[in-house]
């Protein structure tokens, strides 16, 4: 029997899965995205070395495994080759042997990025707060019907003809809020070559990954973003184009639900988001100081775009949300070292909204800013848990804040994080996780 396992993020992204899917990339043969595109940062140290990925499945860190860019995706040319020289740079082998652009994802272009720039001018204090990739813009093409996807862009008088197309139709909004149009023939002459060079890469990776499936391989699925940015069940509208969660994969990737075999949640020991939107459990007034101290302790600075992540507490009525939408099995608990230093930690156990508590997760934003989190108060454990790799070397009181969360959000713990190395790791024995890992 084939391995399909699924890594997502249970929070608003930045959990850590980079180093979670780096860890378990060695035991498979193939590691898969199913959707976004360069938005995402996953950065893995690997001894003094540290990479940072964007697009390129992290697979691409160990010999031997293949990465596939699934269909899901959108894939901005120029970011591809940026970060594959930059990947060839560093001594990895990107190479169309090693790595498999779906032919049926959809191309970002250089006029998607200008739009999702007007459209966050346009939006003023209401804006999402983008990573300013395009990423939102090449989704709405594709769902429009007007995208260009991989294979038909290998065709050159489509792309040009394409180009031609949406850049009029771009440009029109373009003009208005921007002033500064773009040249269809500058585009075209500027991606042509790219997609050319992309050629050796292009792959039906539905038919490979499910060949692969069929001839017993493994595939570790790796979720870019997370589930509060999904695009259905996220802070709506504050939330990215794509469906980040496990019913995505099956759309992305074009694998039938019963061949996944198992999920894995990356839930972080405290929340963090970047952009706009509402966050609950945000360390605010009176708890700046907390904020800022667990910025600078755990890095909370974006890989893509160097903007400081808000902070705020773990919120388990959120995580508890996702663990139902994805079904967890098991979930991995990162950066329990960031909070060595805190003499308390509260954690958001429910939510009340006009004074009632919330029977699920609110569906509407301006709900969810109203929202008044109720917190459970644990003791902090004030010593440090840095590199511990056994559950029983960790302080009781880091010991009990670990299953406080798992009892909260009912998903039992597989492995436990406490440092960015990739030994700096408790797995937890007899968990989901260890046999798959063992098998
Ligand atoms: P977009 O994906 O660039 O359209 O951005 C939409 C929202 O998702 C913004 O709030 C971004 O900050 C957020 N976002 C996108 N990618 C990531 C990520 O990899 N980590 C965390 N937040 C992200």
């Amino acid at each position: 029997m084939s391995k399909v396992i699924v890594v997502i993020g249970a929070q608003w992204g930045d959990e850590g899965k980079g180093k979670i899917v780096d860890l378990l990339a060695e035991r498979f043969d193939l590691v898969a995205r199913y959707q976004g595109g360069h938005n995402a940062g996953h950065s893995v140290k690997v001894g003094d070395r540290s990479y940072a990925l964007h697009l390129i499945p992290s697979g691409i860190i160990h010999e031997g495994k293949t990465c596939v860019l699934g269909n899901g995706m959108v894939i901005d040319p120029i970011a591809f080759f940026a970060e594959a020289d930059r990947l060839s740079a560093q001594g990895l082998q990107v190479t169309p042997e090693r790595v498999k652009v779906s032919s049926r994802a959809h191309l970002i272009l250089p006029y998607h990025r200008a739009l999702d720039h007007t459209s966050e001018e346009r939006l003023g204090n209401e804006k999402v707060g983008t990573t300013l990739r395009g990423i939102g813009p090449a989704y709405e093409d594709k769902a429009g019907r007007r995208g260009i996807r991989v294979a038909d862009a290998l065709d050159a008088d489509h792309l040009r003809t394409r180009i031609e197309r949406n850049i009029e139709d771009a440009n029109l909004i373009i003009r208005r809020y921007r002033g500064t149009t773009l040249d269809a023939g500058q585009v075209f002459n500027e991606i042509a070559p790219l997609v050319e060079r992309m050629s050796a890469f292009v792959t039906d990776t539905t038919a490979f990954v499910n060949r692969a499936v069929r001839e017993g391989r493994s595939v570790l699925v790796e979720g870019a973003q997370a589930t509060l940015l999904d695009v259905d069940h996220g802070t709506y509208p504050f939330v990215t184009s794509s469906s980040t969660t496990a019913g995505g994969v099956c759309a992305g990737l074009g694998l039938a639900p019963k061949k996944i075999s198992g999920v894995l949640g990356i839930v972080r020991t405290y929340s963090t988001r970047v952009g706009e939107g509402p966050f609950p459990t945000e360390m605010l007034e009176g708890e700046e100081e907390i904020g800022q101290l667990i910025r600078e302790r755990g890095h909370e600075y974006g890989v893509s775009t160097g903007r400081p992540r808000r902070c705020g507490w773990f919120d388990a009525f959120a995580t508890r949300y996702a663990a139902e939408i994805n079904g967890f099995d098991t979930v991995a608990l990162t950066k329990l070292d960031i909070l060595d230093a805190l003499d308390e930690i509260k954690v958001c156990t429910g939510y009340r909204l006009k004074g009632q508590p919330c029977e699920s997760f609110p569906a509407v934003s301006h709900e969810l800013r109203g929202v008044e989190p109720v917190y459970e108060t644990l003791p902090g454990w004030n010593s440090s848990t840095e590199g511990v790799t056994e559950l029983e070397s960790l302080p009781a009181r880091a010991r009990d804040y670990v299953e406080f969360i798992s009892e909260q959000i009912g998903v039992p713990v597989g492995l436990v994080s406490t440092g960015p190395e990739r030994s700096q790791t408790i797995l937890v024995r007899d968990s989901a996780l260890a046999r798959w890992l063992a098998d």
